[in-house]
């Protein structure tokens, strides 16, 4: 058995009698979105410091905690923050949380991120839902030995983001009125901001977002064959692209005005996930 995998089952054994909910779909809440959770039918919540060997999130502003409970009826637990790989985490702890959710019995995934825009056409406060990512500029969760009871060695990424759970997005944001941008989330280490030709590259490579996380998450996701959504809350254009010099603080505000909008989403889609 893989190192790794004594490791994740010891975490999982460590805090099965906490998993209040067998969970059909895990969120993984972004920057300036972790209020979500609070407004579900909560039935436990468990912080990651009291998990024995789990990474423990140090930005400010990013609570670290799963949150067990339910949308409307659907089983869910959330990721109230994340651990980020700019952190100085391995990518092995920075994806554990993902596998330890698929344990406790998630399908879906659905993550969300504040990131910035490197599509001239997207806009501050825009919701981007991802369809495809570029996740070459920081290393593979999956280097190491392969985890066989995960996922195979060499695993297929044609379709990351399921082409159904898109399509149900597209749907919901329809019926909202909500405009749901479309593109590929590119990753990149952070956690400084990009510079100008940096944004400027991440276009030229075909991305229309930039972040600091979840292409990773989805790499591990995928490996396990879990069925993968996200969006990315377009907080600020990349830099270069207007005047603004960019700050963490403006990423949360605009994720914090578009956070009603942003739930409504969200709740339908899950409510309406098969
Ligand atoms: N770059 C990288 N990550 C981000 C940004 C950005 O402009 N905005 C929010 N997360």
């Amino acid at each position: 058995m893989a190192a790794a995998y004594e490791r994740l089952k010891k975490c999982y054994d460590s805090i099965q009698d906490k998993v209040s909910v067998r969970p059909k779909v895990a969120l993984v809440l972004g920057s300036g979105l972790g209020d979500y959770a609070d407004g579900i039918r909560i039935v436990s919540t468990l912080d990651y410091h009291e998990i024995s060997g789990f990474p423990v999130s140090t930005v400010s502003g990013h609570k670290g905690r799963f949150v067990f409970g339910y949308v409307e009826e659907v089983p869910v637990v959330i990721m109230q923050g994340r651990v980020h790989y700019y952190e100085g985490y391995s990518m092995e702890d920075v994806v554990l949380p993902i596998r330890l959710m698929k344990m406790m019995g998630a399908k879906i995934l659905f993550l969300t991120n504040a990131a910035g825009g490197v599509n001239y056409n997207f806009h501050a406060g825009d919701f981007m839902m991802i369809t495809d990512q570029i996740s070459d500029f920081v290393p593979s969760p999956l280097i190491g030995p392969n985890i066989e009871e995960l996922g195979e060695r060499f695993p297929d990424m044609s379709h990351i983001y399921d082409p159904d759970l898109c399509q149900l997005l597209r749907e919901v944001a329809h019926e909202q009125g909500i405009l749901l941008q479309e593109g590929t989330y590119l990753q990149l280490t952070g956690p400084n901001f990009e510079s100008p030709r940096e944004v400027r590259m991440c276009r030229i490579l075909g991305a229309d977002a930039v972040g600091m996380s979840t292409a990773c998450e989805a790499v591990a996701a995928n490996h396990m064959k879990m069925k993968i959504c996200g969006i990315s809350c377009i907080s600020n254009l990349g830099s270069g692209m207007t005047e603004q010099p960019l700050s963490h603080s403006e990423v949360k505000e605009t994720a914090d005005q578009v956070a009603p909008r942003f739930k409504k989403l969200i709740t339908e889609a899950i409510i309406r996930m098969p």
